[in-house]
């Protein structure tokens, strides 16, 4: 099966090619991106965010199609009658984000997918890009292990974005339950709100982690929130106001008091991830744990989950959890196709393209009980 994915859920201009027998594997993957340009005014504008979505969705389209088949490069209007062709004879289905996300966003990517199916005759599959985002676990890039073949159900899903914190609980591909999310902020949010505080361009995450990962004493702690509560509940804007006061406290922040508040944001957001995901996995004896979202990019997020895994579930004693934690390659936490399709290629669930519209509230729609 090959499948061409498209993703436009917020700023980001995505497709893929992927292609699925035993393995899931990535033929293409274009990605465009439009965060500089939020870099500079500290977040997302939505407008110029669909705007700039606008321009790139079919260079990108044609890209990913062109770059499945061939290596050179080619003029564009070549690359463009060559990808009608490749969409036509070797692309069995579509898969398009249609939320969450921004409206504008959103539209650009379903409208398209939608048109593409259309002329062309192609199945279209709607896909939850939080869905998405834990699907990614599932696209095998190196050969050497195949994460396809060892994740098993049940499994816990840790979504943890810019948008989004929620924890699932997965025991088939078909059936999941939303266990809890964030009452507020999300991890990322938090992550993004402090650093710009701190003067850092957005998104803040990959210079928190760099910065959090110079220090060797630490001399700030904040707070790690819902830490203690026994749901499956999270709460981030408690923490973005501790943090806010300690660095209005300091007054002109050094470089190194702004590495400090960065070890103590990151350890207070992610003790509190570890902790609730260990709580579920142990709750629900989950075989597998994945990580999904830009924040899963974080080396100390993952290799603080690995380490301490054991040791926050059962403090008392080293008894093993018999769960696996996986999160996938970097460039594949962030916004990207071929998560989408990924999660399209083993749920091969094609709808009639007119049922299809891009919703920016979608959350979770299934449950088991
Ligand atoms: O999944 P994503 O690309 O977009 C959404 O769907 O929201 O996630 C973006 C979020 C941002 O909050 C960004 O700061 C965070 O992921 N992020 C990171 C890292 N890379 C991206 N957070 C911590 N460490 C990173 N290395
Ligand atoms: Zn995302």
């Amino acid at each position: 099966m090959r499948f061409l994915a498209i993703e436009t859920s917020c700023d980001e201009t995505s497709a893929s090619v992927l292609s699925f027998d035993t393995t899931i594997t990535i033929d293409s993957l274009t990605t465009s991106s439009s965060v500089d340009m939020h870099a500079i005014s500290g977040g997302i504008i939505p407008e110029e965010a669909a705007r700039e979505q606008l321009k790139y969705i079919m260079p990108v389209i044609v890209e990913a199609l062109w770059k499945s088949k061939y290596i050179d490069d080619a003029p564009y209007e070549e690359k463009f009658i060559a990808s009608q062709k490749i969409l036509k004879d070797s692309i069995d289905a579509i898969a398009v984000t249609v939320g969450p996300g921004l409206i504008g966003s959103l539209l650009v990517g379903v409208e398209t997918a939608k048109t593409l199916a259309y002329t062309l005759n192609k199945p279209i599959i709607p896909v939850n890009h939080l869905l998405g985002h834990l699907y990614a676990n599932f696209i095998q890039l190196s050969t050497l292990n195949s994460q396809l073949s060892t994740i098993s159900f049940p499994f816990i899903g840790l979504i943890v974005s810019g948008g989004h914190t929620d924890l699932l609980l997965f025991t088939s591909h078909n059936e999941y339950k939303w266990l809890g999310g964030t009452r507020d902020d999300a991890a990322g949010e938090a992550l993004d709100k402090v650093g710009r505080l701190l003067g850092f361009s957005y998104p803040a995450g990959p210079e928190i982690e760099r910065r959090a990962a110079k220090v060797k004493t630490p001399t700030i702690a904040f707070t790690s929130p819902l830490i203690y509560d026994k749901s499956f509940e999270f709460s981030f804007s408690g923490l973005k106001s501790e943090a806010q006061r300690a660095i209005k406290k300091l007054g002109t922040l050094s470089e190194e008091q702004k590495d400090h508040v960065c070890y103590a944001l990151q350890k207070a957001v992610f003790d509190v991830l570890i902790k609730k995901t260990m709580k579920a996995a142990v709750e629900y004896s989950a075989q597998s744990i994945l990580i999904g979202g830009g924040v899963a990019a974080n080396q100390t997020l993952i290799e603080s989950f690995k380490l301490n895994a054991k040791r926050l579930v059962y403090p008392e004693h080293d008894e093993g959890l018999d769960a696996r934690i996986f999160s996938p390659e970097k460039i594949l936490c962030t916004d990207n196709a071929a998560m989408i399709g990924a999660y399209a290629l083993l749920h091969n669930s094609p709808e009639d393209w007119k049922t299809i519209i891009a919703n920016p509230e979608l959350y979770f729609s299934q449950n088991i009980h």
